[in-house]
């Protein structure tokens, strides 16, 4: 397999969480007609979904190999954090055997796409239930995931091996926000990955912090971390 099967919707999900998947006209589009233009009504015609589907499946796969040598392992529990429609954790899926995979997410898409940190972490770009269309739809069993909408506070209540979160905790909002509930889900042996701006602070709040990515590239500069223990 070298690209995920998805739809017209699904496809401008993945558009607004991965800005990368634009092609450069499109770039220039949002840009001329503003962002809520754009998302509301060019992405609805300006969509190649076989493309997006090969190019967010390449992308992902990139994203698996800086992390592959910390969460290649079978029976494991994964829960994800802001994974957006799941394309990371489809290729963990492949590669390890009899996993499990729980998600918290948001349901519902920010009416103007913001890329930076939102204080007040109201933005958004998801739909739970087309989640759950494309993991299926890619291969992973129904009984092997479950789905926790961010909104209703009803997490799964879990010891976790790994905890799972690209370009989303305190990337766009405050890793405080899950800082008590990440605490009842994970031991000592649990670890916790995410990108962020300030990798240092990490260090007052875990025994262990070990920066696996450096992103330089971008205006955010941010670091791929991987921490265990809480102190
Ligand atoms: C930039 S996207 C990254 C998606 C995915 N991790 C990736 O790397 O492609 C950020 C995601 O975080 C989600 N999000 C925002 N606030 C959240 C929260 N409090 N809990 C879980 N997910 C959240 C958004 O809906 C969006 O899908």
């Amino acid at each position: 397999m070298n690209k995920f099967t998805l739809d017209k919707e699904s496809a401008r999900l993945i558009v607004l969480q991965r800005i990368e998947l634009l092609q450069s006209f499109q770039k220039k589009l949002r840009k001329l007609f503003g962002r809520y233009i754009f998302s509301n009504f060019f992405l609805k015609f300006f969509v190649n979904t076989n493309q997006i589907g090969e190019k967010y499946f390449y992308i992902m796969k990139k994203e698996y190999e800086t992390i592959e040598n910390e969460v290649k392992f079978s029976n494991k529990k994964y829960l994800s954090i802001g994974g957006g429609l799941g394309g990371l954790e489809l290729i963990i899926n492949m590669e390890t055997k009899n996993n499990f995979f729980y998600f918290i997410e948001k349901n519902y898409v920010s009416k103007k796409v913001k890329y930076g940190w939102d204080d007040k972490n109201l933005e958004a770009y998801n739909n739970l239930q087309l989640v759950e269309k494309f993991l299926t739809k890619n291969g992973m069993n129904i009984n092997k995931f479950k789905i926790y909408d961010f909104d209703t506070n009803n997490f799964p209540n879990e010891k976790f091996d790994f905890i799972i979160s690209l370009y989303s905790l305190d990337y766009h909002y405050d890793f405080n926000i899950y800082l008590e509930y990440l605490k009842k889900i994970s031991n000592d042996q649990s670890k916790i990955i995410f990108d962020t701006i300030r990798a240092d602070y990490f260090k007052n709040i875990f025994k262990n912090v070990k920066i696996i990515q450096s992103v330089d590239n971008t205006v955010h500069k941010s670091k791929r971390i991987i921490c265990s223990e809480f102190i």
